[in-house]
């Protein structure tokens, strides 16, 4: 097989999860936050993804308030036994204006949610089904007992958890059986290894890293996202991206362009490798779900799985996070971080 058509490695989501390829694809960005995109090169994304490995898919009800799940009801239906299909609740857009959320863990809206995924997708089961932000209303017992219920009654396969910490993850896991815990992690972010990431390495539980590439950032593609995405582009209300923080952040890609030089890779392979690599720093499983609407990003992004980084490198990019300005959101209130 040529290295160009060849497939990534395959790993257990969780110790009695699923099986996927030890990389994902986040298709939020083929419908929601990210500027215009062209359907046919998504759709197309989608298919090569399937070819090279890719597996687990991941969406929610959250992005485009629902037109992402009936974007990909096409593929999935195509694919439908070959393909771990995750989707979330717990993040309500005001349809007149989506730039206004709540949060929300009430049984009753879980409910109604499951059954809207449900029919968006065109499926009978949704394999993976996370619990998106945590609604500090309802005790986490709580919503992962209604979680189960919906397992019970055959509409989910397993549970997930978006921004939980340790202690959270650990209560829940108490309840229901985990599978995954998706938050962001990257090598700007790493607050989730205060507490999240050895929780559920106790626990047996699978890490998704959304966001591995810093939204794009970490490929150097940015120097002041203000100046240069479109008006709807939700990068631009980012705080690491724009005026003096996006400047100094660029700064600190130096070591990375040093490593990506040395490997004959990109910036985003050297990100993508470095995230992949803390499954075995770490010893649990890592499925990163870097997102991408295009062919060519999709083929170098799975071939970061084939790049090995040495301890030396590994450890100068481990000190970036500390340096990076601005916080992962405009408000941390909702993430892990800013329970902990
Ligand atoms: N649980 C949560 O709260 C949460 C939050 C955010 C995201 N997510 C999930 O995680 C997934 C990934 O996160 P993300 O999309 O925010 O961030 P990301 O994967 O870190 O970066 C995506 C951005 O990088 C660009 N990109 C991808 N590959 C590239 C490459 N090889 N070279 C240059 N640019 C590249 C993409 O543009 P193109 O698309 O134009 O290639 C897109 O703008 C999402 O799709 C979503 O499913 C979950």
């Amino acid at each position: 097989m040529n290295e160009q058509n060849a497939t990534i490695p395959r790993t257990r989501l969780g110790t009695d999860g699923p099986e996927a390829g030890v990389q994902g694809l986040g298709c939020m960005g083929m419908s929601f936050a990210y500027g215009p995109t062209d359907e046919a090169e998504a759709r197309a994304t989608l298919e090569r993804a399937l070819e090279l490995g890719v597996t687990h898919y991941d969406t929610a009800e959250l992005y485009g308030n629902g037109a992402n799940e009936a974007f990909l009801a096409p593929f999935v239906a195509a694919h439908r036994d070959a393909i771990v299909l995750a989707t979330k609740f717990g993040i309500i857009a005001d349809p007149a204006d989506p730039s206004r959320r709540t949060i929300s863990n009430a049984p009753d809206y879980i409910r109604r949610a499951v059954e809207g995924s449900l029919r968006r997708l065109g499926v009978d089961v949704i394999d993976l089904y996370y619990m998106h932000r945590r609604d500090e209303n309802v005790p986490i017992e709580e919503t992962v007992g209604t979680m189960a219920e919906l397992v019970r009654e055959g509409k989910v396969t397993y549970l997930g958890l978006s921004e939980v910490t340790g202690a959270e993850l650990r209560a829940a896991h108490a309840e229901h059986p985990i599978t995954a815990v998706q938050s962001e992690w990257s090598l700007f972010s790493r607050d989730v290894e205060r507490t999240a990431v050895p929780a559920a390495r106790e626990l047996g539980v699978a890490f998704v890293p959304y966001s591995p590439l810093g939204r794009g950032f970490l490929t150097g593609a940015f120097t002041d996202a203000g100046q240069e995405l479109s008006a709807g582009d939700f990068r631009r209300t980012m705080p690491r991206f724009t005026g003096e923080n996006a400047t100094a952040n660029a700064a600190l890609l130096e070591p990375v362009r040093a490593v990506a030089q040395a490997h004959g890779a990109t910036l985003g392979q050297i990100a993508l490798a470095w995230v992949h690599q803390q499954a075995d720093r770490h010893g649990l499983a890592v499925v990163p779900i870097p997102g991408t609407r295009k062919r060519s990003r999709l083929e170098e992004n799975t071939a970061a799985t084939r790049l090995r980084l040495t301890e030396e490198e590994l450890a100068r990019l481990d000190t970036i996070a500390d340096r990076v300005s601005g916080t992962r959101y405009p408000s941390m209130a909702a993430t892990s971080a800013g329970r902990e």
